[in-house]
C-alpha cells in the first residue's frame, strides 16, 4: 500500500510502499480518508522528533486521522464496514497504573508508543489495523470536520487540566460568582482556534493572539464566535494591562511562554501545549521576578500532552455543539484538502495564515470529491 514514510532522526519524507497490515481476530481494518498535518509532523520531517518502530527503518507518518471501516476481524462487535472512525494516538506501556486503566496520556514510565510519532506506524497510508479500544466512532453528520478530532482531544485535555486548577477557587457560600472568567489563547493555528471555540462554549470571555492582522480566516472566525483578537507581532502592548484567569499556549515558542506568565491574573493558570525545540537558544529571563509573582499570585503553570479516549469523546460532543452554535465555523478551520501527491510541499513548507492543512489519503478525503 502507499504510505508517507520518514526515517527519524534523519530529515526527509517520501511517498513509498509499505506492507498492507494483516487483520488479526479482534481487530478492525480501516481505510484512511484523510490526515491532518501539524507542527509535530513538520518536526519529524525536519529530523527533530520521532522514532521508527523497533526493527523498522521507516515510520509511517500521520497521527491526526479520519477513516472508514473496511473489515472487522473475528469476534469484533459494534463495528461494521462503512463506519467512520478516528483512532487515538498513544498506546500505553502496559505497566504503569495509568496505562493499565486507559489513561496512557499520563504514562509514568515513558515506555508508551505514539502512532505516527514514536515507535508505531501512523495513519498516512491507505490502511491501518487497530483494536476497537483505540477507535472512536464518528457520527456521519461530523464527517467533514472529524479529522479535527485528534487536535481537539488535545485541547479538551488541556482545558480540563486548567479548569481543575481553577477549581481551587471554589464558590463561596452566600457570595455572588465573580463573573465571566477570562481566557487568553496564544496562537491561532488549529489548536489555538479549537481552544477558542471550546472556551467560548464553556462561557469564557476569549481573546486570541497571533502575529497577523484582522484579514486572516482565523481573525474572521474569532470575530464570528465573539472572541477578541490582537496582533502581538510588535509586542504585547495591544493587550494593554489585561490579565487572564486561564491562558492556553499553542505555539511552542519559549520566549512567548515566559511572556504569558506575566498575563496571569491572581490564582490563574497557564497551560502549555506547544512542544518547544529543546535545542533552542538560551534565553535571558528575570527568573526571580517571574516566579515571585507566580508564588505571590497562587498561579500555576501546567504542561499538557496527548489525550486519552475520554477527551476524544468530549471532542465529539463539542464538535456537535460548535456546529449547532456556529454552523460551518469549525469546518472553516480546514484551510486546504491537498491530494496525497502534494505530501512533500505540505509537510515541508509552512504557509502563514492557513489554519489546518489536510492530506486526502483517499482521493477527495472526507468529501469524496474527485
Ligand atoms: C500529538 C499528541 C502527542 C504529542 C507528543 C502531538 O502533536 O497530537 O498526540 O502526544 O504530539 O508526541
Amino acid at each position: 500500500m502507499r504510505a508517507v514514510l520518514v526515517r527519524p532522526p534523519n530529515p526527509g519524507v517520501e511517498l513509498g510502499e509499505a506492507p498492507t497490515p494483516s487483520l488479526a481476530s479482534g481487530a478492525v481494518r480501516v481505510r484512511v480518508l484523510e490526515c491532518g498535518v501539524c507542527g509535530t509532523d513538520h518536526d519529524i520531517v525536519r529530523g527533530k522528533y520521532g522514532t521508527a518502530p523497533s526493527g523498522s527503518p521507516d515510520l509511517i507518518l500521520g497521527h491526526e486521522n479520519l477513516g472508514e471501516v473496511l473489515e472487522v476481524g473475528a469476534g469484533v462487535v459494534g463495528w461494521s464496514p462503512g463506519d467512520l472512525v478516528v483512532a487515538t494516538v498513544r498506546r500505553g506501556c502496559g505497566r504503569c497504573r495509568f496505562c493499565r486503566t486507559n489513561r496512557s496520556d499520563f504514562c509514568e514510565t515513558g515506555l508508551f508508543t505514539e502512532r505516527g510519532i514514536g515507535g508505531a506506524h501512523g495513519y498516512m497510508a491507505e490502511q491501518y489495523v487497530d483494536l476497537p479500544e483505540y477507535l472512536v466512532k464518528v457520527p456521519p453528520a461530523l464527517r467533514l470536520v472529524a479529522v479535527l478530532l485528534e487536535p481537539l482531544s488535545v485541547v479538551e485535555k488541556a482545558i480540563f487540566q486548567g479548569q481543575r486548577v481553577l477549581d481551587r477557587k471554589e464558590p463561596t457560600p452566600g457570595e455572588p460568582k465573580t463573573g465571566t472568567p477570562s481566557a487568553l489563547v496564544a496562537g491561532t493555528g488549529a489548536i489555538g482556534m479549537l481552544a477558542a471555540l471550546t472556551l467560548a462554549v464553556r462561557g469564557y470571555s476569549v481573546t486570541a493572539i497571533d502575529r497577523h492582522g484582522e484579514d486572516t480566516p482565523a481573525a474572521q472566525l474569532l470575530a464570528r464566535i465573539g472572541a477578541g483578537h490582537a496582533n502581538v507581532g510588535g509586542g504585547m502592548a495591544p493587550l494593554g494591562d489585561r490579565k487572564f484567569d486561564l491562558v492556553i499556549e499553542a505555539t511552542g515558542s519559549v520566549s512567548l511562554d515566559f511572556t504569558l506568565i506575566d498575563r496571569l491574573a491572581s490564582n490563574g493558570v497557564l497551560v502549555l501545549t506547544g512542544i518547544p525545540d529543546a535545542e533552542g537558544p538560551l534565553l535571558p529571563v528575570s527568573g526571580g521576578a517571574l516566579l515571585r509573582d507566580v508564588v505571590l499570585g497562587n498561579q500555576a503553570i501546567v504542561g499538557s500532552v496527548n489525550a486519552n479516549r475520554t477527551y476524544f469523546e468530549a471532542g465529539l460532543r463539542d464538535l456537535t455543539v460548535f456546529e449547532e452554535r456556529w454552523p460551518g465555523a469549525v469546518g472553516g478551520l480546514i484551510s486546504t484538502r491537498a491530494p496525497l501527491e502534494s505530501y512533500r510541499a505540505v509537510l515541508t513548507e509552512r504557509s502563514g495564515g492557513t489554519i489546518k492543512t489536510v492530506l486526502a489519503v483517499t482521493p477527495g478525503g472526507a468529501t469524496g470529491a474527485p
